[in-house]
């Protein structure tokens, strides 16, 4: 079953994003959250903070999986997906850094580290929660459109689209890495309950194909029409395409 919410805009979808969130932590405190990176979530975590230092939420037994990982930057690179979730996350509530995970770009065996990160996901007992954002293509995680749904953990070389929406983050489109390392569709349709948050007018038009098109790769968000525990919170933009 797939639930969408409207929301006014950034802040409000941030909101009740982090809403869904806390009360995931507090019905489990000891649940394992997929986390995601990308602009979406930003709000979504600066809220879960503040509501950390209010006292409202304990991330002390809380574990995360993190999505995707750029290959061949470093934890401290501070466009690693790694340096994104300590400045937003991590370092400011009282998870525990070492129940946190994340693909590891520097691996030296692309392989060994994909079937490492599936191993672990599944020693974590799967995810309960799965937050996604969306690309313009629309790509979850970094899953890109293609002929076939990739089933567990794998590298990706990213799609121009992908290289040029994400450029904005880097010093030039060079320095922007060529590949990813990204959990598969199967690995995130396992996941428990679905949290997919996309805003803004430029989204629109690919979330009205993800949400109402036809279940294809080469919109692999589509394959969440097919989840049984999906919840959609996108802005009035991102959904001006589907009223
Ligand atoms: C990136 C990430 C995705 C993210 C997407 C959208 O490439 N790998 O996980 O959902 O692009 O990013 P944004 O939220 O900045 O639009």
């Amino acid at each position: 079953m797939m639930v969408i919410y409207e929301a006014k805009d950034y802040k409000d979808l941030s909101r009740k994003a982090a809403n869904i969130v806390s009360a995931q932590v507090i019905m489990k405190p000891n649940c394992v959250l997929g986390l995601a990176t990308g602009s979406s979530p930003e709000g979504m975590y600066a809220q879960l903070v503040d509501w950390y230092n209010k006292g409202d939420v304990d991330f002390s037994r809380v574990k995360s999986v993190n999505l995707d990982e750029y290959r061949g930057l470093s934890r401290e690179n501070e466009q690693s997906y790694y340096y994104f979730m300590h400045k937003h996350l991590f370092d400011k509530v009282n998870i525990d850094a070492n129940n946190t995970y994340l693909p590891n770009g520097l691996a030296e065996d692309p392989d060994e580290e994909c079937r490492r990160y599936d191993a672990l996901i599944e020693s974590l007992n799967g995810v309960d929660l799965q937050l996604l954002g969306m690309g313009h293509n629309g790509h979850i995680g970094f899953n890109e459109p293609g002929d076939c749904f990739d089933k567990g953990t794998h590298c990706v070389d990213l799609q121009p689209s992908t290289i040029e929406a994400n450029k904005r983050f880097f010093a030039s489109e060079d320095d922007v890495p060529r590949q990813a390392y990204t959990m598969g569709i199967g690995t995130i349709m396992k996941a428990k309950k679905i949290l997919v948050i996309v805003s803004g007018a430029d989204k629109a038009e690919i979330l009205k194909k993800a949400l109402y098109g036809p279940i294809t790769p080469q919109v692999p968000a589509s394959v969440l029409q097919m989840h049984s525990d999906v919840i959609v919170i996108a802005d009035e933009a991102a959904l001006s395409a589907i009223k």
